[in-house]
């Protein structure tokens, strides 16, 4: 029996009732809250460039006259300019296939703390960049801010996934996503030239990612360890145990630990997995496949065409204030993924994926519609504004949040921190295509350039559709067992891979 949409197990059979199980306790909500500090600076790191872009290159400009005795050539304006831009996702490329490694080695929370340090240099030299004269310094700062930003979209899913109780890991994993947006939306604000993004503050808009990674390095101390590193990885039970006592303020903690026992035990089996390894076993290909592709259908749905260049689209759409229509997209953009907290442990996150790149679908038409007839009916502005509310909206229902902490659901302990660098990996690289290509792709389509998003939109639905496993309620464990009783989903004659084959292979190799 292959997944096609249907739940991993009967419901009867698995599923854990809504009422059971530890609930919410001030340890887990600390910790919850520390460790999303990481993905708010995340989001305003996304964000902050966007408003002062004018600012920022008359600096540029001033510090190539005092060099050169020269005005700046606009192509090398905007050379510098892109790679500013630009060199954020490059860091965060290159740092997310480092989370599985570094997680392994520091374990999830040293990781984090530690990865302040990166957000710390990047933040004073972006800060710093004017009063040195150099945008040097503004682009390694972004390099640097970008690769912390890499390493947090792995570590925090991560952590807080491995410390949430089951039936709330859904809406918890979606806080990430909440803090991003949200830094996004603070970013905007700050952003405007009456607040931060004048002339003269500038360098303390962009210095101020600094904030909460001092307050993150304040809150950790009190925070456990994932038990689930502790117990699995390193093998520490008593450790492990009086992390779950804290994370779930019950003294009986057998419950937890039976499954994770259960896990480590097929971990013990499976060995360490590398990222080679992941792509070599045939038990992998299915989960791996699954966690790619909702990867790319999140950037590639074209969300951030509309975050880096929204205040460009809202001028051609002939809005007359475009700025306070980015800050509306980005309140929106906040707004819906609190919807989505609510409902992705009801409706679950397999239909919400598909509702949200449905409607994204068809508000990527409107839009198109709207530009297309822009010139004839002016209301079209406003149509055309609605209709990217509303694509923004759609995203946070689903393909914003649920790609980052799915990740973590549908792979066991051994293979998790590889499979999360690999869709990290991705997700960091078609987000930087997407933000390198949209301005040329938009140059040469016009007002059809949102089609080609909408085809992929569409496309991403079928595989969800087909593909897509139900992850509500149920267990790392359970999770597991069902990808490793099914059949690869691209080769359905082969014989049901064990985790005695993956190690076959290893050893030939
Ligand atoms: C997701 C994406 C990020 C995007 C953001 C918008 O977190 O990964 O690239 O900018 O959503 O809310």
């Amino acid at each position: 029996a292959h997944l096609q949409g249907a739940p991993l197990v009967s419901p009867q059979e698995d599923e854990v009732p809504p009422e059971a199980g530890p609930g919410i306790t001030s340890t887990l909500v600390l910790s919850v809250f520390t460790a999303v500090l990481g993905s708010l600076q995340c989001g305003y790191n996304i964000g902050v460039i966007n408003a002062p872009q004018k600012i920022i290159e008359q600096n540029y400009n001033a510090t190539w006259l005092a060099r050169h005795n020269a005005s700046i050539e606009l192509s090398t304006l905007t050379t510098l300019w892109s790679l500013s831009v630009a060199i954020f996702s490059i860091g965060g490329m290159i740092s997310s296939f480092l989370v599985g490694v570094v997680s392994e080695w520091l374990g999830r929370k040293r990781a984090m703390i530690l990865n302040n340090a990166l957000a710390f240099l990047g933040g004073a030299l972006m800060g710093l960049a004017k009063l040195g004269c150099s945008y040097e310094m503004m682009i390694l700062g972004r390099f640097l801010i970008g690769a912390f930003s890499g390493l947090v979209s792995g570590l925090v899913p991560m952590y807080v996934g491995e410390i949430s109780p089951t039936r709330l890991r859904g809406a918890l994993g979606t806080l990430h996503q909440l803090a991003l947006v949200i830094g996004i939306l603070i970013a905007q604000v700050f952003g405007l030239e009456s607040l931060l993004g004048g002339p003269e503050l500038w360098p303390l808009l962009l210095g101020l990612t600094v904030a909460p990674s001092a307050l993150q390095l304040v809150l950790f101390p009190f925070c456990p360890e994932s038990p689930r590193y502790l117990y699995i990885i390193r093998n520490k039970e008593s450790k492990a145990k009086e992390s779950l006592k804290r994370l779930t303020g019950c003294s009986d903690v057998s419950e937890a630990l039976t499954e994770m026992k259960e896990e480590k035990r097929r971990m013990d089996m499976e060995r360490k997995v590398s990222i080679a390894q992941l792509f070599r076993c045939r038990i992998y290909r299915q989960p791996l496949l699954i966690a790619v592709v909702l990867q790319l259908s999140q950037q590639l749905s074209g969300i951030n065409a509309i975050f880096y260049y929204s205040t460009s689209i809202f001028e051609s759409a002939g809005l007359e204030q475009p700025v306070f229509a980015t800050i509306g997209a980005g309140a929106i953009n906040a707004a819906f993924t609190v919807v989505s907290l609510f409902l992705v442990e009801r409706a679950g996150r397999r239909t919400l994926h598909l509702v949200g790149l449905a409607g994204m679908m068809v508000c990527a038409v409107v839009m198109t519609v709207a530009l297309v007839y822009l010139d004839r009916v002016p209301a079209m502005s406003y149509i055309s504004m609605v209709a990217i509310f509303g694509f923004v909206a759609f995203f946070e229902i689903g393909p914003g949040p649920i790609p980052w902490f799915i990740v973590a659901e549908l792979f066991s302990q051994g293979p998790r921190p590889a499979a999360m660098a690999v869709a990290g990996g991705c997700n960091w690289t078609s987000n930087f295509i997407v933000g390198m290509a949209f301005q040329s792709m938009a140059d040469a389509c016009g007002p059809y350039v949102f089609l080609i998003f909408a085809a992929l939109l569409l496309g991403f639905f079928l595989f969800t559709y087909f593909k897509v496993p139900e992850t509500r309620g149920r267990t790392f464990d359970q999770i597991a067992a069902a990808f490793r009783r099914t059949p690869s989903l691209l080769d359905h004659e082969v014989k049901p891979s064990t985790e005695l084959d993956c190690l076959g292979q290893e050893d030939n190799a």
